[in-house]
């Protein structure tokens, strides 16, 4: 964790405040690959680049726009992230959890995640979306590593309910109203960039994973850090390695998020109205 790190994110901050005068979001979402979409569905909405952002990492991962988007829907003031960094695009882990705890330094009560991820539970399809009930973080990294800021959040922070309980039980009944077959299960990231092998699938299913991913977790990691709830939809845009019939491939990828758009959208208007109403 940089030593400075709240004076930059007070920086960030004092820009976004700027730009949107009096806007506190109540809740917030990242949207992760070839899931941005949501973000134009806000309404009165201020759209601020990622590179007008002091210390915002920009992406360079095709699928990923690198914009903040203030608006509202309805009442509910939320602010959308519309892509991500990763780790291996070569930033720092504290980089890259960096627009995540700008989110909850702006004061939402609620982060949502969501993710592109491979699907190791032999019961998943592609395209299927999985409520994430916990993680597996096997990346190798903790953006936590460094000094820590007390008036961020604890030395050693509890992540026995990372993602919400009473959360996850919104988003359940959300799925249920939208008729959408709600997968669950554990989350495993993993530094990438190379998908995985065969072999390391098998090992991850029997390590108890159930999706694998190169994200979400550092994000996850410094919201609960910082006291706000989580909530983790990863949508499964492909088979993992050895389960797949055909090689793994980033157009795929965006391919099975762009074709699961209509009910990935759907699904988070309703469980963001629903959280809001808890929150
Ligand atoms: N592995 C790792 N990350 C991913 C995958 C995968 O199969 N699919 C989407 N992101």
């Amino acid at each position: 964790m940089a030593d400075d790190l709240v004076a930059r994110l007070d920086a960030c901050t004092a820009v976004i405040h700027k730009k949107a005068p009096g806007f506190t979001p109540k809740l917030g979402i990242i949207l992760g690959s070839g899931l941005g979409a949501f973000a134009d569905s806000l309404e009165r909405a201020v759209s601020i680049d990622y590179s007008e952002l002091p210390d915002f990492p920009t992406s360079s991962v095709h699928g990923h726009a690198g914009r903040l988007v203030l608006g509202f829907r309805g009442l509910v003031p939320i602010v959308a992230m519309q892509g991500r960094v990763h780790f291996y695009e070569g930033y720092a882990p504290w980089q890259v959890a960096f627009p995540a705890r700008v989110l909850c330094r702006l004061g939402i009560k609620h982060l949502t995640v969501t993710n592109a991820a491979g699907g190791i539970n032999p019961g998943f399809k592609v395209g299927d979306l999985m409520a994430i009930t916990d993680h597996l973080n096997l990346s190798g990294f903790n953006p936590l590593v460094g000094k820590n800021l007390e008036v961020l959040g604890p030395r050693f922070p509890d992540m026995s309910h990372a993602y919400d309980p009473p959360s996850l039980e919104v988003l359940r009944g959300a799925a249920k109203v939208d008729g959408v077959n709600l997968r669950e299960g554990v989350y495993v990231s993993l530094a990438g960039p190379s998908y995985e092998t065969p072999a390391e699938i098998r090992m991850l299913r029997t390590l108890g994973g159930d999706a694998v991913g190169m994200s979400t977790v550092p994000e996850v990691i410094v919201a609960s850090h910082m006291g706000v709830k989580v909530t983790g939809i990863s949508c499964i845009t492909n088979l993992a390695a050895g389960i797949s019939k055909h090689a793994l491939s980033h157009d795929e990828v965006s391919e099975t998020a762009n074709l699961v758009t209509g009910t990935f959208q759907k699904l988070i208007g309703r469980f963001l109205d629903d959280v809001a109403a808890k929150f």
